[in-house]
């Protein structure tokens, strides 16, 4: 068992190094995409300092449907282009907001996030869905965690089969 990663991370760059170690090792010889996408949420959970909302979305029928997740009861279903997680999973691309209340079209699940960040998960060109981490801080995310959260998300994406219904 590896030592849990630190929350007060100075250095971020050594912390997410240390908790993608210890996803590499929770899903280690498992390759069953919900269970080890309710394990990440758990480690994202208990782990990364002042985060309010940490789970994720996934692609199916179209729109986005939400997955497992540590936080409170959130909105279950968001179009393509709809809010921060609509348009990270069209434009395939990491999105960080500083201010949720300046994001246009932000979907506000719980009242307390103040900031944001999601990462599209995408195998083959294939789009599964978002990792979405919402902090109730301001500017909560810089380019170390996205760094670290796309590995992250990469880590869970390769360790999986990814066979619900698109
Ligand atoms: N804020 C997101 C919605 C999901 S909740 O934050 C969990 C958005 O604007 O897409």
């Amino acid at each position: 068992m590896r030592p849990t990663p630190q929350n007060n991370a100075t250095d971020k760059p050594a912390f997410y190094r240390l908790l993608n170690q210890h996803l590499s090792s929770l899903v280690e010889g498992e390759r069953d995409w919900l269970a080890n996408a309710a394990n990440a949420c758990a480690l994202l959970g208990n782990t990364l300092a002042r985060v309010n909302w940490a789970g994720f979305y996934f692609y199916k029928g179209g729109e986005l449907v939400v997955g497992p997740f540590q936080g409170k009861p959130a909105c279950v279903r968001i179009a393509l282009g709809k809010g921060v997680c609509g348009k990270s999973a069209a434009d395939r691309a990491t999105i960080i907001v500083p201010d949720v209340h300046q994001f246009p079209g932000h979907i506000a699940c719980d009242a307390a996030s103040q900031s944001e960040i999601v990462i599209p998960m995408i195998v083959d060109d294939r789009l599964l869905g978002v990792l979405d981490v919402d902090s109730p801080d301001l500017a909560r995310f810089d380019h170390d965690d996205q760094k670290g959260l796309e590995t992250f998300a990469d880590v869970l994406v390769r360790s999986c089969i990814w066979n619900f219904p698109r």
